[in-house]
């Protein structure tokens, strides 16, 4: 999938194009195409640290949602590609909410889009 792409463009491949490229994955298997992504990601992040291009170096904007078990966006994003569909399942997943629970509103809209981006429901 990269042959013939800029590291800008390769950096900026989905899970979503990944498992479109494989001609689909079934959904207990979607974070599969979240473990390549991230891999180019750190490998492309890596050659530009190597050959003294740090400027050029991306980080994800990552969002903090539990303080207390410090769990991101990319955390909950992981735990439902890895099959979370409820709050109780994302809980089980990531211990998010477990502690003062004051996560809980946020958690559960993140947890509602990223169902709706990875599996339209
Ligand atoms: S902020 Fe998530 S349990 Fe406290």
């Amino acid at each position: 999938m990269v042959k013939g792409r800029t590291l800008d463009q390769a950096f900026n491949i989905s899970p979503k194009e990944v498992a479109l490229e494989l001609g689909g994955l079934p959904d207990n298997k979607i974070h599969c195409s979240v473990l390549g992504d991230k891999a180019l990601r750190a490998a492309i992040n890596d050659y530009y640290t190597r050959n003294g291009m740090t400027d050029k170096v991306k980080k994800a904007d990552v969002k903090v949602i539990c303080q207390c078990m410090n769990v991101t966006d990319h955390d909950i994003e992981d735990a439902v590609l890895e099959g979370a569909r409820t709050y109780l399942e994302l809980q089980e997943h990531t211990k998010l909410g477990t502690v003062c629970g004051q996560c809980k509103d946020e958690a559960e809209v993140l947890l509602e889009k990223f169902k709706h981006i990875h599996f339209g429901v």
